[in-house]
């Protein structure tokens, strides 16, 4: 976001802001999901996520209609908060606890998704306050004085990676849904009626974010929002085929000027920007790109792993794990190995090394049969690994091999950085 876009910069965000912030937000009075509990086993369940278990086991029993028209009944009753319908849509559709296998089930209903501490000694008056459950408002009250102290023109966004804490009540499914998550969001402001047009062309750049990473387009969809949270006009999900489904991975809203002018109206200071091209004070509106950290990297991890059989020249067959990431995000870059510890192939290849470590992140390793090492940098996803050898003291060359198809090249030393980086372009 930052790097490669002139009119976004960067923030670091407190994680506990004043406890107005998230009166301000809404957050204290709207952000819950609806729950039920049931009576015999105890567990407390997301009602969307029993609905949506439901309707997977109508897709592999081969009932992919049904499992639509029940996905979509639920969304009509969740947008309109009609909790006696979902309740009887459970009801409807024999839906029982995986525990204690009955429907022995509660009234549906709300709880707040902030996990909140006391400030100050709890002897003394204390007051609540709440880990942040979205990096989103630290952005948004800070709102001036990013864009005075880095003098940036609307349309303009401030981008920023951080934690953030949610009191999920089923966290699973690995890292895909836990209470304590990296979310990567950035806000970005606009003139009042250019945000539609600006949430078009957010969804579109991020899409073709996520494609230039290597994820194919047939793992990704967008998903439109049947209910809108409390602050958008529009909302769309990046959703990405994980292993247990299409899931949101990322989501892309158009917040209106709700939060700016709520955050005006709770702090009593002005958050309006003058704009010279039409001579106007206003209360931008934002449109937001929000994705968590942790799910991105599931979703690479899922895409890209494999343990693939190869057939050797004798016609055996042996196995290997290998991570089919894309360059740009390959932890490792290049792995440099000196083939044996003696004849001053170390030092050569330290040599390298030095060289290319200036470039981008190496890894040195002497350990081991050649072909051990390779194995180890292909789980984790090395795209490049260089051996030097005997030859390498006479000419300046090394045997290069690369990660998904194990084809090895002889190639120049001098232009090892030009490959790799020509790799992470
Ligand atoms: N500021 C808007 C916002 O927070 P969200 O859809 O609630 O929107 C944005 O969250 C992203 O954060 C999601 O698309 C998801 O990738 C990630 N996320 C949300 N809850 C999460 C959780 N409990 N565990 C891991 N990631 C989560």
């Amino acid at each position: 976001m930052t790097q490669l876009h002139e009119n976004i910069v960067g923030i670091d965000a407190a994680i506990f802001m004043h406890p107005t912030t998230w009166k301000a937000s809404g957050h204290v009075d709207s952000f819950s999901d609806p729950m039920i509990d049931n009576k015999d086993s105890k567990k407390r369940y997301r009602v969307d996520h029993l609905i949506e278990a439901k309707a997977a086991e109508l897709k592999g029993g081969g009932e992919a209609e049904a499992a639509e028209q029940l996905l979509a009944e639920m969304d009509r009753l969740l947008a309109a908060d009609d909790y006696t319908g979902l309740r009887q849509l459970l009801d409807d559709q024999k839906i029982v606890c995986s525990v204690s296998k009955t429907a022995n089930w509660t009234d549906i209903r709300q709880f707040n998704l902030m996990f909140d501490t006391q400030l100050g000694s709890v002897t003394e008056e204390a007051n609540t306050i709440y880990l942040r459950p979205e990096t989103a408002q630290g952005i948004f009250v800070n709102f001036l004085n990013v864009q005075k102290t880095a003098r940036m023109k609307i349309p303009f966004g401030i981008a920023q990676t951080g934690k953030a804490f949610r009191n999920e009540i089923v966290a699973r499914q690995f890292i895909f849904r836990m209470r304590e998550f990296e979310q990567m969001e950035m806000q970005f402001f606009v003139r009042p009626g250019t945000e539609l047009e600006w949430y078009e062309k957010w969804k579109q750049t991020r899409f073709d974010w996520h494609l230039s990473l290597g994820t194919p387009k047939e793992k990704l969809r967008f998903h439109n929002h049947v209910k809108l949270a409390h602050y958008a006009n529009a909302a769309v999900d990046i959703e990405f085929e994980f292993p247990f489904g299409f899931k949101e991975l990322e989501g892309i809203h158009s917040r209106t000027d709700y939060d700016l002018s709520r955050h005006q109206e709770f702090s009593g200071k002005k958050l309006t920007y003058f704009d010279t091209e039409i001579n106007k004070h206003y209360v931008p509106y934002v449109v937001e790109t929000s994705i968590g950290l942790d799910r991105m990297f599931l979703s690479i991890l899922s895409n890209s792993y494999e343990e693939e059989t190869i057939t050797k020249e004798d016609g055996s067959t042996d196995q290997r794990v290998v991570l089919h990431i894309s360059p740009k995000i390959a932890p490792v870059k290049l792995a440099i190995f000196p083939l044996t510890k003696k004849d001053g192939l170390p030092e050569l290849a330290h040599d390298i090394y030095q060289k290319c470590a200036q470039q981008f992140r190496c890894f040195y390793e002497v350990k081991d049969a050649i072909g051990k090492r390779y194995r180890r940098q292909d789980a984790i996803g090395t795209p490049f690994c260089v051996t030097v050898d005997h030859q390498s003291l006479e000419d300046q060359t090394v045997t290069i091999r690369h990660r998904d198809s194990m084809e090895q090249q002889r190639i120049a030393i001098n232009d090892l950085i030009q490959t790799v980086q020509a790799a992470m372009a």
